[in-house]
């Protein structure tokens, strides 16, 4: 079955929208085309049908008073159908050579490349939030990364199960995929998770239920209909949006649950284990749990660093759509010999930044009402705290999309709650160590505040700076960066995944093996 030779893998390149290029025309008229058509009819999959009535929008971020999309949610039936539908794909689908499974998605890909390319970027523009940039990296670049890495990590996992044969014994081993199926729960920050999310665990065999989030109904409703295109046999995935926890209760009750794949927040990925270790006696195996959850990330500047550098990539990983990445920078630690001049850089260039719906604008909204509420609220608590300062933005303003200005707070406490809180959106936090506290101090601080453990940086020009914070961090992050930014981690460069309350540990764009590489940018990945 997985006799395959793929093309060598290469990271899709990334669009400009420069102004006057033909990229931007297109773009503009597809942004305008999905403006006008109004609302967007999403439904779930019922044996391939379309079923339901409309009752649930999608709002658009940039101005919630319209909907991007109206869509169906599942009901139990629906969900219990779309198992019974995996169940049936799932007789012939692992079956199906990985050539021929590698074919569909090198088809999915070329579709995402060629006529569905700004389709798929309007949705995730309109519908998530983005600007142009943040857009293509996402439903374009690392969608396609993702459905042409699989089929070759699939190969090299199939090739990696060594036979061992004794005299006069013939072995095998094969990889199969799980007894049951997947349930994929994706969240509303990246098209491409789904595509993640959805598409690793197909290539082996799997089937899967997804449940895309509210907040990407629509771009997700079309990656589903891309894949059929693509010739994805009726069954193999079945898109069912709807209410969480009613489409959760209705997959956690089927005998055949066999794995969950999960990226989200901890809150719920911790009450979705507590359930599933509540209820074993459900299923007929033990399901497979991937998460990816929170995160608190940070970057450390040395005072060797080149501040002007160090300055303008924290901006960039703070507030690159709004912070609402997991990797998304939210702690900054700066030597006090250096902080005068990285404030003043950061203070103006954050200033600086243009937000709006704008083809230049950097900033967008954040997803929804309730996480305006929760940034407003931490900007308010940041004003009314007497030993927080605010150096920038701190304004927001919900009256048409659900916007606030990136926000840049100082606070002599480095336990402060905004150096420990999952903030998830454009609020940086800063505090200022001195120099002589680089060591062994700083680094069990960093470590004691470290509850989650996703991404993390060290910026700093001395080479012994550098190794002393990579050994001595290595559990305060799954995915660290030296002199580059703690977001934007390439599928096939940097795998991505974190621990501790970041998640299971298991990679996005690997076969979770521990791997430690420096990467000509001088990024470094350990597990
Ligand atoms: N993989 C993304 C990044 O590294 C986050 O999910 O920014």
């Amino acid at each position: 079955l997985g006799a395959f030779t793929g093309p060598t893998f290469n990271n899709h390149d990334f669009t400009s929208y420069a102004p006057d290029t033909p990229e931007r025309a297109l773009l503009s008229q597809a942004l305008q085309d999905l403006k006008k058509s109004g609302p967007q009819e999403v439904h779930p999959s019922k044996k391939g049908q379309i079923t339901g009535q409309l009752t649930a929008t999608q709002k658009c971020p940039f101005d919630h008073g319209t909907a991007v999309a109206r869509y169906s949610e599942a009901t139990p039936e629906i969900v219990s159908d779309a198992i019974a539908g995996a169940l049936e794909a799932k007789k012939s689908w692992p079956k199906t050579s990985l050539v021929d499974r590698a074919a569909i998605f090198y088809r999915a890909a070329a579709l995402i490349e060629g006529p569905y390319k700004y389709k798929m970027m309007a949705a995730t523009m309109l519908g998530q939030g983005k600007n142009a940039y943040q857009a293509d990296i996402d439903c374009v670049a690392e969608s396609v990364d993702f459905l042409k890495m699989f089929p070759s990590l699939a190969e090299t996992l199939y090739k990696a199960q060594p036979p061992i044969n004794g005299y006069g014994v013939w072995n095998r081993t094969e990889v199969r995929p799980i007894d049951g199926f997947v349930y994929a729960i994706c969240p509303f920050n990246f098209t491409a998770l789904a595509v993640n999310l959805v598409m690793a665990p197909i290539i082996v065999g799997n089937v899967v239920v997804w449940k895309p989030s509210p907040g990407a109904v629509y771009s997700s409703w079309l990656f589903n209909q891309i894949m059929i295109e693509a010739g994805l046999p009726t069954g193999v995935l079945q898109f069912v949006p709807g209410d969480a926890e009613m489409v959760t209760d209705a997959a956690f009750s089927s005998r055949d649950l066999g794995g969950l794949h999960f990226t989200g927040s901890t809150a719920v990925f911790r009450g979705l284990l507590a359930r599933i270790g509540s209820k074993m006696d459900t299923w007929k195996s033990y399901p497979r749990v991937v998460g990816e959850t929170g995160g608190k990330n940070f970057h450390l500047i040395h005072p060797s660093a080149d501040i002007r550098h160090a300055a303008l990539k924290t901006i960039r990983a703070a507030f690159e759509y709004q912070g609402q990445k997991c990797s998304a920078l939210s702690r900054v630690y700066v030597a006090a010999s250096v902080a005068d001049k990285f404030r003043s850089i950061l203070v103006a260039e954050t200033n600086a930044l243009s937000m709006g719906e704008a083809f230049p604008d950097f900033i967008g909204p954040v997803i929804s009402e309730s996480a305006f509420k929760r940034v407003s609220g931490y900007i308010r608590d940041a004003r009314d705290a007497s030993d927080i300062e605010v150096l920038a933005g701190g304004e927001y303003d919900d009256s048409k999309g659900w916007f606030v200005r990136p926000t840049v707070v100082e606070t002599k406490d480095p336990r402060s709650k905004f150096m420990r809180e999952e903030i998830f959106g454009p609020f940086l936090c800063m505090y200022v160590y001195d120099d002589k506290d680089f060591g062994p101090e700083l680094f069990k601080l960093i470590d004691e505040t470290s509850e989650y453990a996703l991404t993390g940086a060290v910026f700093a020009n001395d080479r012994a700076a550098i190794i002393e914070a990579t050994e001595e961090l290595r559990f305060s992050a799954g995915n660290f960066y030296i002199n580059d930014q703690c977001t934007g981690a390439m599928p096939g460069q940097q795998p991505f995944g974190g621990s501790r309350s970041s998640g299971t540990n298991d990679k996005a764009g690997s076969l979770d093996r521990g791997i430690n590489t420096f990467s000509p940018e001088g990024r470094l990945f350990q597990v």
